[in-house]
């Protein structure tokens, strides 16, 4: 008999759609209760998609007693929410990302362990039969060795977008596209690639107006050997979403937007790799692209079956730890941090708040 978990929404704006439409797309969950400070968004997600509505993730505990919490609010609040859905018993799948500060990922993931509960993290970007195929070839050791590594999040958001009142602000954003944007390629680069070692990187405010970086440079070193080289922009006009790994045998690209398929995704050979060997890299011919409709499937999946949460949904904090490692050596001005030394080294940052080095042309240098 199939275990149908009992979910609830908390945070009713953008993003929560695409978590009720994946609900409604895979086995295992049903959509319960919804919470939104806003009751006029609750009503309306709530008519559209079922649902018991509440004024707070509190009464929503206290009344629902859900198995699964979704925590769609925006990051200053993911940690309270989220530990305190633990403390009533559900397990938590909390949207990128994760908190404003290591510190209270951890905390977050401490209260997981206390609790017995499952903590997820969304990174949609993990999913999808291409990247699967992808990180099968690269474990199996069929690329040879990764070496060289690119990431690239250049993406345009205009100055109404940093106008909004809780972005560009490092209380209530947590960082600026760094944190926001670039986190998803981050983290399926580290997905792919494996633990890293060092960063060294610097923020810089090139054209917009916010309190925060507009745009980054960065250099992330993996225990494997590979380097790779992370840029980050919300001021360029074509806009992609890009990895790309050479390997000793090949170099893998996907480039995409907001979500990939296997047209994203190519495979180069190096000079003199056989054809045969090649055909046995070919992308599978079943193909499902990246989202919260297999990554839900999955962590369902799991949580339904009580064991772990799979490798797509497990590590919640390593591309949050990268993040602030290039947080951190930018107020260290640009110097290298290791992952072996994060958390000391940023026991002292209660938030990412880091120097921004000041780019356009008559404006007075921030840091
Ligand atoms: N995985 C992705 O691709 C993806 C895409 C977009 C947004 N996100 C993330 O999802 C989160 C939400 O973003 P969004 O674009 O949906 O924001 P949004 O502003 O559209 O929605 C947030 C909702 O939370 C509600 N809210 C705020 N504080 C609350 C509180 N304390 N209690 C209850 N409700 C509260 C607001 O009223 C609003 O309805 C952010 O962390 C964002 O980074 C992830």
């Amino acid at each position: 008999m199939t275990t149908t978990l009992r979910a609830a929404i908390v945070g009713t704006g953008a993003i929560a759609h695409a978590h009720a439409e994946a609900l409604s797309a895979i086995p295992g969950g049903t959509l319960v209760a919804v919470a939104d400070r806003d009751p006029a968004s609750a009503a309306a997600f709530a008519e559209r998609f079922g649902g018991a509505v509440h004024e707070s993730l509190e009464d929503l505990l206290a009344v629902e007693r859900p198995d699964v919490v979704h925590i769609c609010t925006p990051p200053g609040v993911h940690a309270p929410q989220a530990i305190a859905a633990m403390e009533a018993g559900a397990h938590v799948v909390c949207e990128k990302p994760a908190a404003l500060s290591l510190a209270e990922l951890d905390r977050m993931v401490e209260a997981a362990g206390r609790t017995g509960r499952e903590l997820a993290i969304v990174f949609q970007q993990r999913t999808g039969t291409a990247a699967a195929h992808v990180k099968d070839l690269l474990d199996a050791g069929a690329l040879g060795r990764p070496l060289v590594g690119v990431c690239q999040t250049l993406w345009f958001r205009d100055q109404a977008y940093f106008d909004v009142p809780w972005r560009g602000k490092w209380a209530t954003e947590g960082g600026g596209p760094t944190l926001g944007h670039a986190i998803h390629q981050i983290d399926l680069l580290a997905y792919l690639l494996g633990e890293w070692e060092s960063v060294r990187a610097d923020l810089w405010r090139i054209d917009r107006e916010t309190g925060t970086e507009d745009s980054s440079t960065a250099t992330v070193t993996f225990e494997s050997g590979a380097v790779a080289s992370v840029v980050t922009s919300a001021v360029s006009p074509r806009e992609v979403s890009a990895i790309r790994i050479d390997t000793e045998r090949a170099t893998v690209t996907v480039e995409h937007l907001y979500g990939h398929g296997h047209d994203h995704w190519r495979i180069t050979p190096a000079p003199g790799v056989a054809e045969d060997e090649v055909a046995r890299w070919a992308l599978p011919s079943m193909e499902e692209p990246s989202g919260h409709v297999p990554l839900l499937r999955e962590i369902y999946g799991a949580l339904a079956a009580g064991e772990p949460l799979p490798p797509l949904a497990a590590d919640p904090a390593r591309s949050f730890e990268i993040v602030t490692a290039v947080y951190s050596s930018a107020a260290h001005d640009g110097a290298r941090v290791a992952r072996q030394s994060l958390r000391e080294d940023t026991a002292r940052m209660a938030s990412l708040e880091a120097p921004v080095t000041e780019r356009r042309p008559g404006r007075r240098a921030l840091s």
